[in-house]
């Protein structure tokens, strides 16, 4: 509190020295007009209508035609069981938006009137007054169209909608010269085609994890009007000066100007104790104008770093700006100082380049996940939906999101929290899995688009590279559409077109302070060289790869590629049953029924996901037929969670090795953070917020140190990783258990070790067939290893979770049924469960069905005879309730 009061209060003392001055640097003009900027929100309630006049409802603008058909009861929750089919109508016909407004004279007598639409998705004929102002074919532009000629008292504004699936279909059929794949999505994710034609979400059409429901619809709608001058928008950006070694901030205004104006305008960053003033002479028209302020060197500034490296420090930026004409300008904005660098340069004893990102001159790994959107009607994401999801990822350790290509540019918020939180962003640009066209109309909306987003994105320190698709240079690469061999340079002339002669042009332009990459996966640097198509995107001696293999053993580390950067990998699973009762009924609740082949949009994936936890467990067998259900998607969450977790300890424990010229992998994301609706995908987070098993391992898995215990060949290897900046001298215990008893049977010790910071390394081996014979009573079906970190100076110093390694499958191994029993108490507005076991239980899984909350812990290895998990509700809740809701199930459970 008095921290903000100081700061306030500098702020305006410097702001009555900047006003003072400029006072005396100007005369000022003195008329009758109106000098500042009305502007008139037309936000609220409108009309919808579709194309033959059937339907005519209210509709609440921002907002599509589907959630205003839901709220008016037209039609159930889209997400309930089939109705993505049953509502596919929605989207194949035409919709208007129209609204009356009335207009004052005094508005209405000034220079000029613009209509300003922060987005219109998609493609739109507008209309004021019977005339038309515009046509819009891009839901990730905003559009503005000067309307002041054709304003009246009264009013009607008309959005004219074209259905996105038939638009994009004309688009296909009227490029005639060459196909532009791919046509259609796969028959299993029951979408719409062509979706390539269209700067609309690319995952509306469908996805392989969710439904089509390409909808129409508005963002925020604004009438402005003025007399002189307005401010359309404002980037803030920050750079490192090395020659002058200090600091310069720059902010970029955008006007719309009317006559020319004369101004002063003032910078303040109160918290550094820095201003400066400046004279601008803004000429008519759409003009740019950049102020640059230098930090004196002498003033010491905090950096922004990112999370687990340090603080997220923002400063308070101030904007006052006057002109002669009266109009004035604030802007209240916050800036963060770091540097960023992409590093590809080569590495002893390997052939190719390393790829990792360096922050504030850190080498940095990447731990966390991709993105997609949060719900596929975007008017429902609320800034609480976000932060819950942005929280959950910080929570489990992760530095760094994907905001992954087939989605939409994100909200403002998301950038702002991510800012906030110390979340890495590697920002895409929205396109995936396809070939684009490159006519000149789609070239110039692409064009205007980034322009638009590097512009509204760029002030944000958490965003630290641009990247120009996902997986296009692959697709042509290893040809994912059949094309012919001939046909080939064709559409890499169209790929070079896009994304290297304008996308990146445009951003190198619009933005020197961040790198950028045409593709991901890509060999970075070297897939330049091979002109931006490489002949293996994939190869893990450059750049980043994607990697998936479903069937073969997930246990067996050998598989995966030592990357340099794993930018996608993972597993399905399926979410839980009190997530999908939300949107099924009794006759669903089955594996093989129709509603659980619906959601499944990835072609065999739920016998992929069986097939793989076939490898290492007992499928549920009870003859309950609800509990087989709950059994599996139980089974499912457990596979996903080990999968993902060995091949993430394999990728951090890679860090710092060269194995046969492949290794220092320096970033982990795997595939995928959050859902977009209640179905059966790769995420950690369900829909609603609740977090999966993995979700949970992902708390340990990314620790700042952790242990990693792996069997290379009978040899038991644990490695420590550190993303520390500081080195730690540390042992390592193993400590072996029988599965039927909760008292170890014998434990080792490693020596001293010094674990670098920023270092992963191999701490201690030891061949698992002369521990076990050491230890007496063990084998490795009756066994398992518990490991951790130790400070060699102070052995109750842990570092670290405590992992551990199964000596067999568990499905072979001789698991005892652990009786688990749990109590309840309530801790204020926290509730604490007290478990108690007979044997080792392992994936221990509490679950509280539609108590929306979040266990700190779950999923856990329950290895003592009395352990306190804590649950923190989202609702108010009782221990009755809890008590009767709470399910425990661990392995041994489920058969
Ligand atoms: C009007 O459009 C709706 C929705 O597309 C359709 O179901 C209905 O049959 C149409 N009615 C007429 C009279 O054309
Ligand atoms: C929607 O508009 C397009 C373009 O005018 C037209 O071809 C199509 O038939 C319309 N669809 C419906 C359902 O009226
Ligand atoms: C920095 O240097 C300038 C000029 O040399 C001086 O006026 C100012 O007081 C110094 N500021 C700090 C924080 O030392
Ligand atoms: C690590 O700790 C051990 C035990 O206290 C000590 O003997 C050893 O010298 C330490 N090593 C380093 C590098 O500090
Ligand atoms: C389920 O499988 C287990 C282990 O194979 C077996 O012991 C049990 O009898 C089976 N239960 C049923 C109901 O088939």
């Amino acid at each position: 509190m008095i921290q903000l009061q100081r700061v306030g209060l500098s702020a305006f003392i410097y702001f009555l020295i900047s006003v003072s001055l400029c006072r005396h640097s100007q005369t000022a003009t003195v008329n009758d007009q109106s000098t500042e900027v009305e502007i008139h929100s037309l936000n609220g309630k409108w009309i919808l209508r579709n194309e033959n006049g059937t339907y005519n409802l209210p509709a609440v603008v921002p907002g599509c035609v589907h959630t205003a058909l839901h709220k008016q009861n037209f039609i159930q929750d889209p997400y309930y069981r089939l109705n993505d089919l049953e509502y596919r109508w929605i989207s194949l016909d035409n919709w208007t938006y129209s609204l009356t407004f009335t207009v004052p004279q005094s508005t209405r007598r000034m220079k000029k009137a613009v209509l300003v639409f922060d987005g219109v998705d998609t493609v739109s004929t507008i209309t004021l007054n019977g005339v038309t102002v515009g046509t819009t074919d891009n839901m990730f532009r905003s559009y503005e169209f000067e309307v002041g000629a054709i304003l009246a008292k009264d009013n009607l504004l008309e959005v004219r909608f074209m259905s996105a699936v038939t638009y994009a279909s004309q688009r296909d059929h009227a490029h005639s010269a060459y196909r532009v794949p791919p046509a259609c999505p796969p028959p299993v994710q029951k979408g719409e085609c062509h979706v390539n034609f269209i700067r609309k979400a690319q995952c509306s059409f469908s996805w392989d994890w969710g439904p089509s429901f390409p909808t129409q619809g508005l963002r925020a709608v604004e009438l402005q009007a003025f007399n002189f001058i307005r401010l359309q928008s404002y980037t803030t950006t920050t750079a490192w000066d090395s020659s002058l070694s200090c600091w310069n901030v720059e902010i970029e205004l955008s006007f719309d100007v009317v006559v020319t104006t004369n101004g002063c305008f003032t910078l303040v960053l109160p918290e550094l104790k820095v201003f400066q003033m400046f004279q601008l002479s803004i000429k008519p028209g759409q003009t740019r104008e950049t102020l640059s302020l230098q930090i004196p060197s002498n003033v010491s500034v905090d950096l922004w770093w990112p999370n687990g490296h340090g603080e997220q420090t923002q400063y308070l930026l101030f904007m006052e700006g006057r002109t002669e004409s009266r109009v004035t300008f604030h802007i209240e904005t916050k800036v963060a100082f770091r540097t960023v660098e992409l590093v590809q340069e080569p590495i002893p004893s390997s052939p190719g380049l390393s790829f990792y990102f360096r922050v504030n001159g850190r080498p940095i790994f990447l731990k966390g996940s991709n993105w997609i959107p949060a719900h596929i009607f975007q008017d429902l994401v609320t800034p609480e939906t976000l932060r819950n999801l942005l929280e959950s990822a910080v929570d489990a350790n992760m530095n760094a999101l994907r905001v992954w290509g087939g989605g939409v540019y994100e909200q403002n918020t998301f950038y702002s929290l991510c800012d906030e939180l110390g979340i890495m962003v590697w920002q895409d640009f929205m396109f995936a899995c396809a070939l684009y066209p490159t006519d000149q109309d789609f070239i110039e909306t692409v064009r205007e688009e980034v322009v638009q987003q590097v512009r509204r994105l760029k002030s944000h320190p958490s965003i630290i590279v641009w990247s120009g698709n996902n997986e296009n240079e692959a697709a042509i690469a290893t040809d994912w559409f059949g094309i012919p061999v001939a046909e080939r340079p064709k559409y890499v002339k169209d790929y070079v077109t896009l994304y290297v002669e304008n996308i990146r042009n445009i951003v190198q332009k619009e933005d020197a302070s961040r790198p950028f990459l045409v593709s991901s996966p890509t060999n970075g640097v070297e897939s330049e060289k091979e002109g931006f198509v490489a002949r293996n995107p994939y190869d893990p001696h450059y750049g980043d790869t994607h990697f998936y293999s479903y069937l073969s053993d997930c246990w067996d580390w050998s598989q995966f590629p030592r990357t340099r950067f794993a930018s996608e990998y993972g597993f399905q699973s399926w979410p839980s049953f009190s997530t999908l009762s939300k949107v099924s009924k009794a006759e669903d609740w089955n594996y093989l029924s129709t509603f659980s082949a619906h959601r499944q949009h990835h072609e065999l994936g739920n016998t992929q996901m069986l097939l793989q936890a076939a490898l290492h467990y007992i499928l549920p067998n009870s003859t309950n037929q609800l509990k087989h259900y709950k059994d599996t998607l139980y089974i499912t969450q457990v596979m996903q969670a080990q999968c993902v977790k060995m091949q993430t300890e394999f990728y951090r424990r890679s860090r710092s090795e060269i194995i046969n010229g492949e290794g220092h992998t320096m970033g982990a994301l795997y595939w995928q953070l959050n859902d977009i609706w209640q179905g059966p995908s790769w995420s950690s987070i369900e829909f609603g917020g609740k977090w999966k098993m993995l979700h949970h391992l992902a708390v340990d898995f990314f620790s700042p140190v952790l242990a990693v215990g792996f069997e290379d060949s009978d040899t038991l290897k644990i490695y420590g990783v550190s993303d520390l900046s500081t080195d730690l001298n540390l042992t390592v215990t193993v400590t072996v258990y029988e599965w039927g008893s909760l008292i170890p049977v014998c434990s080792v010790e490693s020596e001293s070790c010094a674990l670098k910071g920023g270092g992963a390394m191999l701490m201690m081996q030891h061949s698992v067939p002369a521990l076990l014979k050491d230890c007496g009573k063990c084998d490795r079906h009756s066994c398992l290893v518990t490991f951790d970190l130790r400070d060699a100076t102070d052995p109750s110093n842990q570092h670290g979770p405590t992992g551990h390694l199964f000596l067999t499958s568990p499905k072979e191994a001789g698991l005892q049924p652990p009786n688990i029993k749990a109590s309840v108490e309530r801790d204020g507005d926290v509730f604490a469960f007290t478990l108690h076991c007979d044997a080792v239980a392992v994936f221990v899984w509490l679950d509280v069905e539609d108590v929306a909350g979040r266990f700190e812990s779950n999923g856990f290895l329950l290895l003592s005879q009395r352990r306190t998990v804590r649950f923190f509700p989202w609702r108010p809740t009782t221990v009755e309730e809890l008590s009767k809701k709470l399910h425990i199930t661990s392995l041994r459970d489920v058969y």
